[in-house]
């Protein structure tokens, strides 16, 4: 089991390039199910979650080539619709199969993806929507079965969640008729997803806005797509040079999908320059203590609220963060009072009051965006050694992230224990 060794107090300065989004890649590869002919997809991350997703995928019988960040799918010779348990449990996104298989195919059998460490989880919108548009679903053995001809027809969910308006809008490609989706997610891995659904063909409009319009067509091409840029991942390294006063670009990234991150990092007192794809941002000696909400997007991403709480320990002064997406999402908070952090719960709020310095000391790795606030407090930390267990929960999500912070300048390696 690796672990990320950090010799904090080193403000991170330079530039570092922002791969593909893990979270627009992981629909967009499920989505390949959907097209008759090979896909291919330019600027894929490369990422333990992608993996994942391409093994399940060669299960099902999809050829995938994946080179660098180029990657070739092809559904062709697919000879399964059953996404097994012991590959579903491992990626929750895994799920994401259940709407192309029924669309194309008319039937699935989808292992439930179950909880994880930020909440249950569960998937009844997808459920739902899917059932909705006429498909016939019961549960065996662990297991979502969905067959039948799929019809279009209005649904509005009863939260903007991301993956079932990704699940439901890819079945409702091939549904006979037209599908009006309401009070859906509006994040731009949608976008980007509904861009690539329509250069295989789909004919889908308003993707984006709460409101996404899909006319059924009868099948559809393969097609070609550049990832757009991971905004998280882009946040994560602004953050991380607001957490060490720091002066950091990042490049290939778009400030249009960090609209609410962008604004609280200048409100905690950050410089911030943007230039086309350049992302800079200038940090004050001590970032400021600000107030955080977690909203679906355009609000303030639930995936950057873990690195903001790792900035805000040594803010000066008091910051209140309430987490309204996900119902266990503090998980970084035990960890991080290991490291002199004084954060206390009440219920899905966390007030955080800043200390002038953390300290280094061993901690763990829970999920993916608890991780990311681990490894920026380890290099906000002004003495000791943070060494943090359980890399392979980063490993999910960020590409050799120890490398590009050394890139940086942060006192960063990764040692196999
Ligand atoms: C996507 O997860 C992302 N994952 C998550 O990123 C992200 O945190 C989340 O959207 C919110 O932005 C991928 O895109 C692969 P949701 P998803 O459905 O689709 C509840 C990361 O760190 N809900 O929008 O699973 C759910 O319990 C990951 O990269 C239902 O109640 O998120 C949660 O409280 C973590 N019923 C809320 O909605 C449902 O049927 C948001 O979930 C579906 C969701």
């Amino acid at each position: 089991m690796d672990k990320i060794l950090i010799r904090g107090g080193k403000p991170l300065k330079g530039s570092v390039q922002v791969r593909g989004a893990k979270n627009a890649a992981l629909p967009l590869m499920a989505a390949a199910i959907l097209a008759d002919g090979p896909c291919t997809l330019h600027n894929v991350p490369c990422l333990h979650d992608i993996f994942s997703m391409d093994k399940l995928l060669a299960s099902m019988g999809m050829s995938v080539e994946f080179t660098g960040r180029y990657m070739t799918l092809d559904a062709s010779a697919m000879n399964s619709v059953t996404a097994p348990y012991e590959l579903v449990r491992k990626m929750r996104a895994s799920f994401f199969v259940l709407g192309p298989l029924l669309g194309k195919f008319k039937k699935a059998r989808v292992s439930l993806p179950g909880g994880c460490a930020i909440g249950t989880r569960p998937v009844d919108i997808h459920l739902k929507g899917l059932e909705a548009l006429g498909a016939r679903i019961c549960i065996d053995e662990g297991y979502v079965v969905a067959e039948g001809e799929l019809t279009g027809a209005d649904f509005a969910m009863d939260f903007p969640s991301v993956g079932a308006t990704e699940n439901i809008m890819m079945a409702a490609c091939r549904a006979k008729g037209v599908t009006r989706l309401s009070n859906v997610a509006r994040e731009p891995e949608i976008a980007d997803l509904a861009r690539f659904l329509n250069a295989m063909g789909a004919q889908i409009s308003g993707a984006g806005t709460d409101l996404i319009t899909i006319v059924g067509v009868d099948s559809l091409n393969g097609a070609e797509h550049v990832v757009i840029a991971d905004r998280i991942e882009a946040g994560t390294f602004l953050i991380a040079a607001m957490a060490t006063g720091g002066d950091v670009t990042v490049l290939n990234a778009n400030a249009d999908h960090l609209p609410t991150c962008l604004t609280k990092l200048r409100e905690a007192g950050g410089e911030i320059e943007v230039h086309g794809a350049r992302i800079r941002v200038k940090a004050p000696e001590r970032p400021k203590a600000i107030d955080i909400i977690t909203q679906p997007y355009p609000g303030f991403a639930t995936d950057l609220q873990a690195q903001t709480m790792a900035m805000l320990a040594i803010a000066d002064g008091v910051s209140v963060i309430r987490e309204t997406v996900f119902e266990n999402r503090f998980m970084q908070v035990a960890e991080l009072a290991r490291m002199g952090a004084q954060i206390d719960l009440d219920g899905n709020s966390a007030i955080v009051r800043g200390v002038p310095a953390l300290s280094g000391a061993p901690v763990m790795a829970s999920d993916l965006r608890a991780s990311a606030a681990l490894i920026i407090a380890g290099l906000a930390a002004k003495k000791g050694e943070t060494a943090i267990a359980r890399v392979y929960h980063i490993d999910r999500g960020y590409e050799r992230i120890e490398e590009r912070l050394a890139g940086l300048g942060a006192d960063i390696e990764r040692v196999h224990d």
